[in-house]
């Protein structure tokens, strides 16, 4: 596995991953993926098995001093594979090197996985957002606070 940069010709593979990964209320559509790729302050990690898109990660860096994970998508048959791991720890590290003090994501209160996923890393649930998804879900706003 590597991870790289986003690259343009990687945008519609992303967004069929990003169209399998969730629901249809929960994925973006591709106008609002390009958008999270393209704006100031973000940065797109993709992870490549043997060539093929495994998995990637958006994020941005927010004017409050925390990155934002806008998504982090990886492929059913490569998961628990340490995918999700690597690009965290991408994030992760890249908001370190910018002195950011902490990473904040959204996920919603039904998707279990993620919430493992997240929790194993270290990140805390901080409240819940009433009807956050277009369907009526709620999310839990989670964080983990960065050691410099
Ligand atoms: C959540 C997601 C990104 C995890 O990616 P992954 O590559 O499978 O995760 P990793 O293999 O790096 O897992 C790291 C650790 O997280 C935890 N974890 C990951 N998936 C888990 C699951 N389904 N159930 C319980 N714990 C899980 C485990 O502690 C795991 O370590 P282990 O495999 O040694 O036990 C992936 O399941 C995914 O893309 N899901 C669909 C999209 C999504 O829900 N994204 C997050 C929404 S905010």
């Amino acid at each position: 596995m590597r991870l790289r940069a986003f690259k343009p010709a990687d945008f519609k593979t992303l967004c069929e991953l990003d169209a399998a990964c969730f629901a249809p209320s929960i994925a973006y559509t591709p106008d609002e993926l390009a958008a999270f790729i393209t704006q100031r302050g973000a940065r797109t990690w993709v992870a490549e098995v043997g060539g093929e898109i495994a998995g990637f990660l958006v994020a941005r860096a927010r004017q409050d001093g925390c990155v934002h994970v806008v998504t982090i998508d990886v492929k059913g048959s490569f998961r628990r594979r340490g995918i999700g791991r690597a690009l965290m720890d991408a994030a992760e590290g890249w908001a370190r090197e910018h002195r950011l003090s902490a990473i904040v994501l959204e996920t919603s209160e039904t998707n279990q996985a993620a919430q493992a996923f997240y929790l194993a890393r270290g990140y805390e649930k901080l409240n819940r957002l009433e009807a956050y998804y277009a369907d009526g879900t709620a999310a839990w706003r989670m964080a983990k606070r960065l050691k410099s």
